[in-house]
């Protein structure tokens, strides 16, 4: 069992290259197994996630090779179109791969997903949506077992505009028979890079970008290389770190664009932030003033980065709010920010901070992936020691937190 160990009170300068998306590189993972060939993926992110997920896709029969963020999946063969249990609990974005199942071999099983511990994650939309496109799909317990010889474009409304469900609804319809209008679709930039891609793949998708996606079924896809996005999270989250420590840093490659308010809510704290093609810079030189902060769907503020803006603002001045509104439970963080002297109070699915200017480092555990990452930047800003345990949930989507932080100047290391 490894734990992070971060070392307070130095300012962060410097500049890194931000890792692949994983929210992107999933279902883009997903996606190659509705093409019997060959599909490259370049930027992959090294990280549990992605290495989950080859689990799956070579349990299926795919052939999988990942050496230096290049990723190629061959799907030529694929013998079983069944999850295996213990992946499809690990990791929440499994279910995704029920669409490309049925869209692929005209079957699939698989589990409830776990996944990070935020709350209630259902997945009646996934599967309402595709009841809607012929699947007959029975729940036994834990399992899901879902069936259609050819899947039937379906006129779909989303009432809420999940993430997962509308990468489902795509992916399935991609090779059904006939047209898919889906309605009340999510757009969030993973979802955008997902449609591009299928499309060069052969795919039919218009209205890429809104929330309106029409989709017409095709029978055959085509090999292809295609480039995995930077993770903006990732970059919010080393945006985030220099909020809380100072200093200043210029990221490179990390879809800064794609932060929609994320950016302007930085630049009230106090941030000066300049934005280039695929590279952002910041500086900090003063301590986070306090904002308020509503959590939606995309163009929102990512619900991903509301523990950050947790962290950052336990380390400013003056009394800030978050308001989540994806997730109930996501304020995890809040508990462990005590330990370290934060004033947080948590009254529903609102919290309100009160800066302290600094904190003081504990041990503190990372409850899941989002927070762990928010506890590293709240240690940053923290007297003496903090040693954050239960890093394995961070390891999820970080390919290397630790060295991406001390190349900026943070005292941070793992130690086993
Ligand atoms: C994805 C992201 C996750 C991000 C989230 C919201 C990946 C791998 N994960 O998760 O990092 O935090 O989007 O931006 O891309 N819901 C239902 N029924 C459903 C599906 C969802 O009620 O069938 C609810 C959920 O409980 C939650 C909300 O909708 O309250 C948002 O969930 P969703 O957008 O589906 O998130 P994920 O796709 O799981």
């Amino acid at each position: 069992m490894s734990v992070i160990v971060v070392q307070g009170y130095y300012p962060l300068k410097g500049e890194i290259e931000i890792q692949g998306s994983k929210n992107a590189a999933l279902p883009m993972m997903a996606a190659a197994l509705l093409h019997k060939g060959a599909t490259v993926l370049d930027h992959v992110p090294m990280i549990q996630d992605v290495f989950c997920m080859m689990g799956i896709l070579e349990s299926m029969g795919c052939v999988c090779c990942l050496k230096d963020h290049r990723l190629t999946i061959d799907a030529s063969q694929v013998s079983k179109a069944q999850i295996p249990k213990d992946r499809g609990k690990a990791m929440r974005s499994s279910i995704v791969v029920l669409g490309a199942l049925l869209g692929r071999c005209g079957e699939g099983k698989a589990y409830y997903p776990g996944g990070c511990s935020i709350g209630s994650r259902p997945i009646d939309l996934h599967l309402g949506a595709l009841r809607k496109m012929g699947a007959e799909i029975r729940e036994e317990g834990e399992v899901i077992s879902a069936g259609a010889p050819r899947l039937s474009g379906a006129d779909i409304r989303l009432s809420y505009p999940s993430v997962g469900a509308t990468e489902n609804v795509i992916l399935a319809a991609v090779k059904a028979k006939g047209d898919t209008v889906l309605r009340g679709a999510a757009r969030e930039p993973e979802i955008d890079i997902l449609c591009r891609m299928l499309v060069s793949m052969g795919a039919r998708i218009q209205g890429i970008g809104t929330s309106s996606l029409w989709i017409r079924g095709v029978e055959e896809l085509r090999d292809i290389t295609y480039e995995v996005p930077g993770d903006r999270i990732v970059t919010g989250t080393y945006l985030s770190a220099v909020m809380a420590a100072g200093g200043e840093a210029v990221l490179r490659r990390g879809s800064p664009r794609c932060l929609g308010r994320v950016l302007d809510t930085m630049r009230t704290m106090g941030a000066r932030i300049r934005l280039w093609e695929d590279e952002v810079g910041i500086a900090m030189d003063r301590r986070p003033k306090a904002v308020s902060v509503t959590t939606g769907p995309y163009p929102g503020f990512p619900t991903d980065l509301q523990s950050m803006a947790m962290a950052v603002m336990a380390v400013g001045e003056g009394e800030g709010y978050l308001k989540e509104t994806v997730f109930e439970g996501r304020f995890a963080t809040a508990k462990q920010l005590h330990k370290m002297g934060a004033e947080i109070i948590i009254e529903g699915s609102e919290a309100r901070i009160v800066g302290k200017g600094s904190l003081k480092g504990a041990k503190v555990r990372a409850c899941d992936l989002r927070s762990g990452a928010a506890l590293a930047v709240a240690g940053l800003r923290a007297e003496g020691k903090t040693m954050i345990t239960d890093c394995c949930h961070i390891f999820r989507g970080y390919e290397d937190i630790c060295g991406d932080l001390r190349n900026l100047g943070g005292r941070i290391r793992r130690e086993s």
